[in-house]
């Protein structure tokens, strides 16, 4: 796919360094990825759990899909926090969440993720939902880092969109300090990006 066609806000040019994967790639992928849920749920209604905010354009497209496949779910969100700037902290904690122990309790749930990298923030956040005696719990994320040969992650999603590189990347709901969540495609930062105030854009 050649870069010059993709569209986004002129504010980011010179931000994106390269494009990682297109909008109609993951267009694609998230069919295929529902009819493997669809495959493995017939019968069941999950509850798709989103992990807000990240998540978001990717959990759209995913219910999108379901819809067609005739799968059945109902919604959760939940807001977890481990990230700050760039780098992972292991602490994660449950932001402002909406969950309720009686739409959880006996029920299969699928946490939509928009990216594992370490998997520390996925290793911490199961413990947490386990608590609410789920049937089931299984993890789809739209991104899986590929992290060094030496390196094994904390914890590994069942469904997984695409693996890609150790670097950092945005769009499609990935932001780097709030900007680029508004890309349709999935790019890897250039410098001019990182360097870029963010504040100085309302
Ligand atoms: P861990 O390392 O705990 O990280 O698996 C998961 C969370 O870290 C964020 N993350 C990223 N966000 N571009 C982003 O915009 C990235 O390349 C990236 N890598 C990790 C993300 O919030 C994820 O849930
Ligand atoms: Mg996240």
């Amino acid at each position: 796919v050649d870069p010059a066609t993709r569209l986004y806000p002129p504010e980011y040019e010179g931000h994106l360094g390269s494009l990682l994967i297109s909008h109609e790639e993951i267009d694609s992928r998230v069919q295929e990825l529902a009819q493997c849920i669809h495959e493995d749920y017939k019968g069941t209604r999950p509850v798709m759990l989103c992990t807000l905010k990240g998540a978001c354009p990717f959990y759209q497209h995913l219910l999108d899909a379901l819809q067609d496949l005739k799968q059945g779910y109902t919604m959760e969100f939940l807001r977890a926090s481990s990230y700050v700037g760039a780098a992972t902290s292991g602490n994660v904690t449950l932001l402002g969440s909406e969950l309720n122990k009686e739409d959880l309790e006996n029920r299969h749930v699928i946490l939509v993720e928009d990216i594992v990298d370490t998997g520390t923030t996925l290793a911490n956040l199961l413990p947490l939902l386990q608590k609410f005696e789920l049937k089931s719990l299984e993890v789809c994320t739209m991104l899986e880092k590929r992290l060094g040969d030496d390196k094994t992650p904390a914890a590994k999603a069942k469904y997984a969109g695409f693996s890609i590189p150790n670097k950092f990347v945005l769009g499609f709901g990935l932001d780097y300090n709030e900007l680029y969540r508004d890309l349709k495609d999935i790019w890897v930062i250039s410098q001019a990006g990182i360097d870029f105030d963010a504040k100085s854009l309302v």
